[in-house]
């Protein structure tokens, strides 16, 4: 994928400051011989600034990344700012099962979305559930892993020990701040409620879906006060947030953009498999985000699950797109391509709502006639509905897990003190 071209920018910027470490020196002897301080030149210690020449710090960092959500982008983010290349283990499908139950999300689909990460250098497919110390030896070794990274929040393995004892008595553990406002608890609490809504709006309806759910919660329905608790969200956007994730570049000169527009709502594996497509098209991937209001009013009050930062945040974490329009409009108008100098819309075939171009007013009309149009076809059948499916049909151990996660971060919000770091 883009492994390679991120490797040879990583090559160019090392050779970057050596050029600029040899340049430095040269100015330094030049200083020194000018003052008549030095030995003649063939005893200099030339070759000093290239001993020096560090090999890149490789940290490393592990998770399930079921789920994935721009908090745990975000915390790949951190991780990576404290070395030059960020390693990452996704634990496989069986300790999952082994340690905590079924994961949502199958290991395939888990690596496609840690793979586009754009601050993820390598994976690592088969990480254990906690850290044993023969695979810290493995990743020291073989790996050539200086720090073993994790959050603040407490890591207790079932025995009562803290999952990176070991790291931390090599002094190869280092910490980064946990990531405000989201978890896949508190998503999951999202999409249960959404479904819940669903089932108390169209009580007469008993889909499959509503009867499987009710199952579980026929006493519970009505609890209204629970329910809002379970949709707020702890996640404050701020300005510096959206800075750490953007690219910060615009297009270069005769660059070919592509325009992408949705919902992007729980950010999944189908949407990272059609923006890898849509920027294969161009030079620069321009992704449209509809507003919150504009998902409720195409795929029902009860979504979007992710609000419009959120989802922002999440498709920004992603190595091929370029920039986001936090908010785009419905349709494509003729403003909009000319004002960013869209050169191709694309849209791909397997979308939660394709009947668009039944309705009377297409959003694609414009970029139809201008023949900029194209359709992808989607190389996975996966929307956001497929998401919350999985969910609810797993629903009461996620009930259970979501009950004890959900005390045990009540209790992290309770105790929360200040943390710094970004
Ligand atoms: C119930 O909803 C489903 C989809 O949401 C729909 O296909 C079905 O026709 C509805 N049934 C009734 C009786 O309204
Ligand atoms: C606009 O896009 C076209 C087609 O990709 C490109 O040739 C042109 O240089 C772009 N215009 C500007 C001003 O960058």
């Amino acid at each position: 994928m883009n492994f390679e071209t991120e490797e040879k920018r990583l090559a160019a910027k090392l050779l970057a400051s050596c050029l600029i470490g040899g340049l430095l020196v040269g100015v330094s002897l030049y200083g020194l011989y000018s003052g008549g301080v030095l030995p003649p030149r063939d005893v200099l210690p030339l070759g000093g600034w290239r001993r020096r020449r560090k090999r890149p710090i490789r940290v490393y960092m592990d998770g399930c990344f079921d789920m994935m959500h721009y908090g745990h982008c975000n915390a790949l983010r951190q991780a990576r700012a404290l070395g030059d290349q960020l390693v990452v283990g996704v634990v496989s499908d069986a300790e999952i099962i082994a340690n905590k139950g079924p994961p949502v999300t199958p290991l395939e689909e888990r690596l496609i979305m840690v793979n586009a990460v754009k601050w993820v250098d390598e994976v690592i497919t088969d990480a254990p559930y906690a850290i044993t110390e023969e695979f810290m030896k493995k990743l020291f070794d073989e790996y050539k892993i200086d720090y073993i990274i994790h959050g603040d929040d407490p890591c207790v393995l079932p025995d009562g020990t803290d999952a990176y004892v070991l790291a931390k008595r090599a002094g190869r553990y280092k910490q980064i701040k946990r990531t405000e406002g989201v978890s896949s608890t508190d998503i999951v609490g999202r999409m249960l409620l959404c479904v819940r809504e669903r089932s108390v709006s169209d009580s007469h309806n008993h889909s499959s879906l509503q009867r499987q759910f009710s199952h579980g919660h026929s006493h519970n329905v009505e609890d209204g006060a629970s329910a809002s608790a379970t949709r707020i969200s702890h996640f404050l956007p701020t300005s510096r947030r959206i800075v750490q994730f953007s690219n910060g570049r615009g297009p270069g000169p005769n660059a070919r953009i592509v325009y992408i527009d949705g919902a992007f709502d729980l950010f999944h594996a189908g949407h990272v498999e059609i923006l890898r497509l849509a920027r294969k098209l161009g030079d620069f991937l321009l992704v449209g985000i509809h507003t919150d209001q504009t998902v409720s009013a195409t795929r029902g009050a009860h979504r979007p699950i992710m609000n419009l930062h959120e989802r922002s945040l999440s498709v920004l974490a992603c190595r091929y797109v370029d920039e986001v329009i936090i908010g785009a409009p419905w349709e494509v108008t003729k403003d909009t391509i000319t004002t960013f100098n869209i050169s191709l819309v694309v849209h791909g075939t397997i979308a939660e709502n394709n009947d668009f171009q039944k309705a009377n007013s297409n959003p694609y009309a414009v970029p139809i006639s201008m023949g900029i149009f194209q359709i992808l076809e989607s190389p996975r059948d996966i929307t956001t509905t497929t998401i919350i499916r999985r969910i609810v049909a797993n629903h009461e151990a996620y009930q259970k897990r979501n009950e004890k996660k959900g005390e045990s971060e009540k209790r992290y919000y309770q105790d929360k003190s200040y943390v710094s770091g970004d």
